[in-house]
């Protein structure tokens, strides 16, 4: 794998700047930012008068915490334009959320929103090891979701030519792949996977492939996960993350040169890590939820919005802002069994540790009796396929899951190809327990 690292006078001054310059920048920022969501959005105006706080009150970084929390219920309560702080003909661009937990959300983009979004995605891509010329495929999912639009234009911002698949097709996106030749691309992690399940039933060494770097995001992967995807593909596999309630991909973005973590792109995003369930703020190092305060947004300025993903805050490495740490999961997609915290990520570690099992899997809750029974949905790799292997990968995923996550778990090993493909999102948790 070629290094990648960017020249420093590639960078962003702010990415080199002092933690003062930064601090200095957020302060003016997050002062103007409140001071826009009060006068503008009857959404935050309400909140800020209820909680007895005014943007007056807003005079150093400290102070924040002051402020109310916005959860994606606010969203989803004042949906679809309720929560925006411009007239709605200056939104250039709306994205959304499906809304399979109950309603849909919609967030929404000026014009110089979606600049600012493409000039941070840029970045993203070349701390990633993108440079102007590349070609970037983008299989990231074109739509309402922000995923496919908001690589596409920070790839074009960055000079780079992109080819926008959106996701699905596979055996199309590989042959193109072939055809085209990418230097890099953007798509979820377990789409990755298909996408190698793919190279090899045409017959194709994925390690030939023209593909240098792969910057994957918008799901929980994890370490384990990256060392799999770089050796199958001998290139650099790297972190990409956001959400769309604060702008979408490129909130925050590992460095190739380092791969330590995620530098959030603190000159437009303000990061805390709070208590998830007293709301402290929690100091830097200690794990906890995510919250941001957007800091130049117009459309939609977002006050402390709780992402619900689980991280630290750790100092920066490769660049001046801080890093979070790969993240874990969500609170949401915390599964307990009989008492036991178990995230799919640690499940994730346990299968990649499994000689004979494949990257693809499903966790499932069932019940009997009033016992939470957790089954595990591994496949075997198509060498690793007879029914003495079978039970040997069986035995050895229980295992880990016992010793190293503390559950007992049913394994069934399934043939290859049939635990369901990911063409975007994987879909980790089927919930089979009776309502
Ligand atoms: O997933 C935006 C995105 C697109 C990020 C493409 C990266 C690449 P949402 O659909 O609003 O936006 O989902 C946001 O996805 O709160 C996390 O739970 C999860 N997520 C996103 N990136 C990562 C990541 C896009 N790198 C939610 N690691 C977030 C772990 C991630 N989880």
């Amino acid at each position: 794998m070629n290094d990648l690292t960017p020249q420093s006078d590639m960078l962003d001054p702010i990415e080199i700047a002092s933690r003062d310059e930064i601090t200095d920048l957020q302060t003016r920022r997050l002062s103007r930012t409140l001071r826009h969501a009060y006068d503008n959005s009857p959404f935050f105006r309400a909140r800020f008068d209820a909680e007895g706080v005014h943007p007056d009150d807003f005079r150093s970084l400290a102070d924040l915490s002051k402020f109310p929390f916005t959860v994606k219920q606010d969203l989803r309560d004042s949906y679809p334009f309720g929560m925006f702080a411009v007239p709605r003909e200056r939104l250039v661009r709306l994205h959304g959320s499906s809304g399979t937990t109950g309603k849909p959300t919609v967030v929404g983009y000026t014009a110089r929103d979606i600049s600012t979004w493409a000039d941070l995605v840029a970045r993203s891509i070349r701390a990633a090891g993108g440079r102007p010329g590349d070609m970037l495929h983008n299989a990231y999912g074109y739509g309402l979701f922000t995923g496919g639009l908001g690589a596409h234009y920070g790839a074009e911002r960055l000079g780079c030519t992109v080819v926008p698949m959106s996701g699905g097709m596979t055996e199309r996106q590989v042959t193109l792949m072939q055809d085209f030749r990418p230097d890099i691309i953007m798509v979820t992690p377990s789409y990755m996977l298909s996408i190698l399940d793919e190279f090899r039933r045409q017959g194709l060494d994925p390690r030939q492939s023209s593909l240098k770097v792969g910057i994957f995001g918008a799901e929980p992967w994890t370490n384990a996960m990256r060392a799999e995807i770089e050796e199958a593909f001998d290139m650099h596999a790297v972190d990409i993350y956001g959400l769309s309630e604060v702008m979408g991909p490129g909130v925050a973005q590992e460095c190739v040169e380092t791969k330590d973590g995620l530098h959030v792109w603190e000159d437009h995003f303000y990061p805390e890590i709070i208590d998830p369930v007293s709301g402290a703020v929690l100091p830097d190092g200690e794990l906890g939820e995510l919250v941001f305060t957007t800091l130049t947004k117009e459309g939609l300025p977002m006050v402390r919005y709780r992402t619900r993903d689980l991280t630290r805050l750790l100092p920066g490495t490769a660049r001046a802002m801080r890093r979070i740490e790969k993240i874990t999961g969500r609170s949401d997609d915390m599964i307990i069994l009989r008492g036991v915290n178990v995230f799919p990520t640690q499940v994730e570690e346990q299968i990649l540790k499994v000689a004979g099992l494949a990257a693809h899997f499903q966790i499932e809750l069932t019940r009997a009796g009033r016992m939470d029974a957790m089954v595990i949905h591994a496949e075997a790799t198509p060498a690793h396929c007879s029914e003495e292997a079978r039970q040997a990968s069986a035995r050895a995923l229980a295992h880990h899951v016992k010793s190293v996550i503390g559950v007992s778990a049913r394994i069934e090993v399934r043939d290859p190809g049939a635990v369901p493909r990911s063409e975007g999102k994987a879909m980790r948790v089927l919930d089979n327990r009776p309502k």
